[in-house]
């Protein structure tokens, strides 16, 4: 973080610094000038030397149970909403509020700070990884692997601001209207990218209608100087150009786009090619990534990586190098025998189930091809439809073998049967055979399973929500990861 004193943390959040009875460390000055210039952490496991410890009150715990294992790591202050014995504390009424305003004055301490924000339903932590990798190569950036997007990972991000950070990008994720606009308030962007509109958590909002309410509040935080980076492809998204004071910039692969690709194509290990045409010129972009749902993700990021200052020649050729960085997404691993894992496993809904199927499809031209999937969660009344239309479309892609990991996920081997769940012949694609459905109760009979019938030239893709048992199913067929940089 950019170094604060304890007595400026105070004030910042509206608390009082409440020291150790004896403190070396505090000096004769006390314990307000201790200066914070280290990881800003909510896990006390992750704390280190100069760091701070916000100690979060849970359902299941107290944080304040955690202070002295942060402090143990090199801590050297705790945000805390009561004086814990020995330990120099930020004592303030709300952690979570607390916390809040610290994140917004170190956006607020560094005015030349080009900070983007991205939502939608589907990609944001694809997105927020390709553009990290993108701004990097222009300038120290702030982009952490993995999914920060909520009230405590947006603040944990915004705090990993040095003073020497040019960039930082911020995934903002919602499960209701205002969660968006609360996240902008912490880290107000001056681009704003909205990626699609889709189904992933219909349940808790329960329409898709108040899912665009609530990414639109993305883009109707955004300063009149800054830029909406919006997708051309998805009418909810496209409407939101209404509900901004900023300029406007679509991407897709309309014809009206602003930022354009054409000639999509995917190569055999389902990495898209296409040509883009943008204001500044045309090129042909390779990327690294697996999946064509990728080029609408290169699309904002070379929209929101010019609008940042770097040449569209700079921002072409960097992402290009761009490889995966957050795990389970695409995550494809070719094994000596010849077996192609895809792990796809950390997230699925039903838009992100349609582009892993396709990219399997692609991967699996003239090869036998698997879908490992779990259930949907989160879909609320339309839950049971929507897993009969994963079925329906892995049979509409060819797949060879579908194993439905998970009685909840049932729908969907009954959409690949053709069936509508009641034995009834239903909307399957006609004239597609049907895959070789099996419905299995957990990871451990589906790994059974591969192991058993898994041969040279097959591709199996794994994917769920939040189903850490066919994640690491997927990590264990792999074997071992060679280190990553
Ligand atoms: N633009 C997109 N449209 C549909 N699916 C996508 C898109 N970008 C990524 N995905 C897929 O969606 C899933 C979640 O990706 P992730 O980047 O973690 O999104 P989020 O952070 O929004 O949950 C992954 O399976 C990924 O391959
Ligand atoms: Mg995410």
């Amino acid at each position: 973080m950019i170094p604060l004193s304890l007595t400026e943390i105070a004030s910042i959040t509206g608390g009082r610094v409440v020291g150790p009875e004896t403190s070396d460390a505090a000096g004769t000055a006390g314990t307000g000038s201790l200066v914070v210039d280290g990881p800003v952490v909510t896990d006390s496991r992750e704390a280190g030397p100069g760091g701070l410890y916000v100690a979060r009150v849970g359902e299941h715990a107290d944080g304040h149970d955690f202070v002295d294992g942060a402090v143990a790591l090199g801590a050297v202050a705790a945000l805390t909403t009561r004086p814990v014995e020995g330990v120099a504390c930020v004592v303030v009424d709300d952690t979570q509020d607390a916390f809040a305003a610290l994140a917004r004055a170190v956006v607020d301490r560094l005015p030349g700070l080009g900070v983007v924000g991205i939502t939608g339903s589907s990609g944001k932590t694809s997105t927020k990884d390709l553009l990290g990798s993108v701004l990097a190569t222009a300038g120290p950036t702030v982009a952490p692997v993995g999914s920060y997007n909520s009230e405590v990972g947006v603040p944990l991000t915004v705090c990993r601001v040095e003073p020497d950070t040019r960039f930082l990008v911020v995934e903002m994720g919602a499960r209701g209207i205002g969660h968006v606009a609360y996240l902008t308030r912490i880290a107000p962007p001056r681009v704003g990218v909205v990626l699609n509109v889709g189904t992933a958590h219909v349940g808790e909002f329960g329409s898709r209608a108040a899912i665009a309410t609530a990414k639109s509040e993305l883009v109707q935080a955004l300063p009149a100087d800054g830029l909406a980076v919006l997708n051309a492809d998805d009418d909810a998204v496209r409407a939101m150009a209404d509900v901004t004071d900023a300029r406007v910039v679509l991407v897709g692969e309309a014809a009206d786009a602003d930022v354009r690709a054409t000639d999509v194509s995917l190569d055999a290990g389902g990495r898209p090619t296409f040509t883009v045409t943008a204001p500044q010129g045309t090129r042909t972009v390779s990327l690294g990534l697996v999946g064509r749902h990728h080029v609408g993700n290169a699309l904002a990021v070379l929209a929101a990586a010019t609008e940042l200052g770097l040449s569209f020649d700079d921002a072409c050729t960097a992402l290009e190098s761009a490889r995966p960085a957050s795990r389970w997404r695409m995550e494809v691993t070719e094994r000596a025998d010849g077996v192609t894992l895809v792990n796809d496993a950390y997230n699925a809904n039903p838009d992100s189930m349609r582009a892993a199927l396709t990219a399997l499809e692609r991967m699996g031209e003239g090869r036998r091809t698997w879908a490992v999937l779990g259930t949907m969660l989160e879909l609320g009344d339309e839950s049971a439809a929507l897993h009969r239309e994963v079925g329906e479309e892995v049979r509409a892609r060819g797949v060879d073998e579908l194993v439905v990991v998970g009685e909840a996920a049932r729908g969907i081997a009954d959409g690949a049967n053709g069936a509508d769940g009641h034995g009834v012949l239903g909307g399957a694609t006609p004239g597609v055979a049907a895959p070789h459905v099996r419905v299995l109760p957990d990871a451990g009979a589906a790994e059974a399973l591969l192991r058993q019938e898994l041969r040279p030239g097959d591709v199996v893709l794994f994917k769920s929500s939040r189903d850490a048992g066919l994640r690491l199913l997927g990590d264990r067929l792999a074997g071992p990861r060679e280190e990553q940089a």
